[in-house]
């Protein structure tokens, strides 16, 4: 949930002040990831003649902050040139020790700052680590983990055995000692213009930029092999001789530069040539070339890193003429759904392909029952598509949070079909419920947003639901987009069944025309703004609904919580006399969300038991509905769609309100307290 970003000019002459700009920039990109305090490590000085040093610079706060303390530091000489440099930069969100600038990063290994280290994950072994390590006379400074970690390099530097060690072999001695998540980058003034990055459970990916041709598109994986038992002993290394065809570079070793981040966003508008690291990998650059090595060599393993080329573009992820992410990713639901559905639906033959399953789809509808899994918003995509994929599929269908289904240790079979839901597809919590099923031998199906994330890596398949990127912590457009692609699978599922045809063609002619009825949702913006500026001062908002509309009371209740910091609950209207009916009475507000679907003839009753208590409702209604509104204190009436679609126009109301809302109150609405947009911990 943090942010990495670090760059490495090599042979191409950059003034600091360029240096400062590209790590502020790239930090700027991950900011939605975590965003309590920041940091930078540069080199102190550029002449040979000198001794070396490196210069930390942290604050507590964003990255303007930061941006505004690099400007104002003695001695900084932005003009200065580095013809070879490394830097490494960092967003913080606090997981141990209070937001401040002695906890974020940079850590580093002394007051000489002789290894430093940016890091996202935790360290769960790090109370060990550290009591070890002040036995051996380090004294800690900060309340973090991520300390242990340079603190360790230096002790295996100070004891190594060979003067010449590399910088990589030293974090590899390192990583063995690490248990829990982490992506780390390395910066020491003992390897100058040298970089080491690696990964095991959090993502990390490498740019490259160079206007020449560059050596190789598959980077080969070096393998070591070594003996350590534990961090005393300092472990004798072997690895095959990095030569030309084992290292990307440019060739005749001109100008190359490196960009390391922990997301893809933070790179693309420097370069759109990227490599995915993978759990264990040590990459290194040395002399402006870049290789990678692992441990172990496995079975399953990849012999190589290919260089990839990112389709996402720079604009998709500015703000546009939008006031927020939240807002514009909000108004690009028309274009998201149907980037969702590009190449899946075919309106006229009225059949659905969804590549990604399709070799599966055998085994899948044999299986005992389907399990679909996530966290918050994704959950959610789940609740809202569960009857519709029950009458579908015909299979049992359970909808799971990934840490309560981890806590209760649920069984899981061979013949189980495990859906993980995750916009980021780096959900810890979502993960692991992955490495759980897949233990158990289920078929597991990963719906991301995420390409090449580690939770759409690690599924047998699975479908990516092509949103865009989704930059605003609180999630909207994913959300509509992980509805349809979970629509698009129950319509793949019952394709050959008979008796599910009209059915079928209603849901396919639902989704033909949902993009003109999102667009319809939204001009209703006005209107919802005139609502928020009734509401915006109460300090609590009840949302209430039930069958296909429950997960859009849920969802919304969520999305008010999250950015407005306001109490709201999603209730289900059939459970309203049995408890949440206490709420009510005449300075409540209570959102009620009444659709003409099946559930109309109940949602009426608990309107009614709402109004007998003096309540003032507030209702989202269907425009062929004629009764609710007799009853409302004000009606909000959206365009009439097939029942188990209408969640995607029913929450839309509900994001802008939140939107608006949150506006009013003065909050930030993409960078809501105490959340970050990708949740890397348990
Ligand atoms: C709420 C929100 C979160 C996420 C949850 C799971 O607006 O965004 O509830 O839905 O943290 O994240 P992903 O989908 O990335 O696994």
């Amino acid at each position: 949930m943090c942010g990495i970003f670090a760059y490495l000019n090599y042979r191409v002459p950059r003034t600091r002040k360029e240096i400062f700009e590209t790590l502020i920039k790239g930090l700027q990109r991950l900011e939605y990831r975590g965003y309590d305090s920041a940091g930078v490590a540069i080199d102190g000085n550029n002449n040979e003649d000198k001794e070396r040093y490196i210069r930390l610079i942290k604050k507590r706060g964003k990255v303007k902050a930061l941006d505004e303390e690099l400007h104002k530091q003695d001695g900084m000489d932005l003009k200065a040139d580095f013809e070879t440099h490394f830097g490494i930069a960092h967003t913080r969100w606090a997981t141990h020790g209070v937001p401040n600038a002695v906890n974020s990063h940079p850590q580093r290994s002394d007051k000489r700052n002789e290894f430093v280290v940016i890091h996202n994950g935790i360290i769960t072994n790090y109370k060990d680590l550290r009591k070890f390590l002040e036995t051996k006379g380090y004294e800690f400074e900060s309340e973090t983990d991520t300390e242990t970690i340079p603190k360790l390099v230096k002790y295996m530097y100070d004891n190594r055995e060979t003067e010449d060690i590399s910088f990589s072999a030293l974090v590899e001695r390192v990583i063995q000692q690490l248990e829990g998540a982490f992506a780390l980058v390395f910066k020491s003034i003992h390897y100058p213009g040298e970089a080491v990055a690696t990964r095991r459970g959090s993502p990390l990916l490498i740019g490259v930029r160079s206007k020449y041709k560059l050596s190789t598109e598959q980077i080969p994986i070096l393998y070591r092999t070594c003996n350590i038992e534990n961090v005393k002993n300092i472990c004798k290394t072997r690895m095959k001789r990095l030569d030309s065809s084992t290292c990307l570079h440019a060739i005749g070793d001109k100008a190359v530069e490196f960009f390391f981040a922990s997301d893809a966003s933070a790179i693309i508008e420097h370069t759109n040539r990227v490599i995915f690291l993978e759990d264990d990998d040590i990459a290194a650059v040395a002399d402006g070339k870049l290789s990678i090595h692992r441990l172990k060599r496995s079975a399953s393993d990849d012999p190589s890193r290919a260089i990839q080329t990112l389709q996402m573009e720079l604009q998709q992820i500015m703000k546009g003429n939008f006031s927020a992410f939240m807002q514009k990713e909000i108004f690009e639901q028309p274009e998201s759904v149907v980037n969702t559905m590009r190449g899946r639906m075919n309106f006229e033959t009225k059949t659905v392909l969804l590549g990604g399953l399709k070799d599966h789809l055998k085994e899948i509808r044999r299986c005992r029952r389907l399990i679909i899994i996530g966290c918050g918003t994704s959950y959610h995509a789940a609740i809202a598509t569960r009857q519709m994929l029950e009458e579908l599929t015909e299979l049992p269908v359970m909808v799971e949070l990934a840490s309560d289904f981890l806590d209760r240790n649920t069984p899981v079979f061979r013949d189980d079909v495990c859906f993980f839901i995750s916009q980021s597809g780096e959900t810890a919590d979502t993960l692991m419920a992955l490495r759980y099923c897949k233990d158990r031998g289920a078929l597991t199906v990963g719906i991301t947003n995420t390409v090449g994330s580690s939770i759409s890596r690690e599924t047998d398949c699975g479908v990516h639901i092509n949103a865009g990127p989704e930059i605003g912590v609180a999630s909207t457009k994913a959300y509509t987009s992980q509805f349809i692609s979970l629509v698009m699978f129950g319509l793949m599922m019952s394709e050959d069944r008979i008796s599910l045809q009209t059915r079928r063609q209603e849901i396919i002619s639902g989704l033909q025309t949902l993009p003109e009825m999102i667009k319809e949702v939204l001009s209703l913006d006005e209107k919802i703004h005139d609502l928020a500026l009734e509401l915006y001062k109460q300090r609590s908002l009840l949302v209430m609904g039930r069958g296909y509309n429950y997960a859009t009371c849920l969802e919304g209740a969520l999305k008010i919580k999250e950015i407005t910091y306001m109490h709201s609950e999603g209730i289900l209207a059939g459970e309203l006399k049995h408890g949440p009916l206490a709420l009510v009475d005449k300075h409540m507000p209570v959102i009620m969300v009444i659709m003409k679907d099946p559930c109309f003839t109940k949602c009426q009753n608990a309107l009614q038991q709402v109004i007998a208590r003096q309540g003032r409702p507030i209702i989202l209604s269907s425009r062929e509905d004629t009764e609710s509104s007799k009853f409302a204190y004000k009606t909000i009436e959206l365009p009439h769609t097939v029942d188990c679609l209408q969640g995607v126009l029913s929450v839309i109301p509900l994001q802008l309100l939140s939107f608006h809302l949150a506006v009013l109150r003065g909050y930030d609405v993409d960078f809501p307290r105490n959340l970050a947009k990708s949740v890397t911990v348990e």
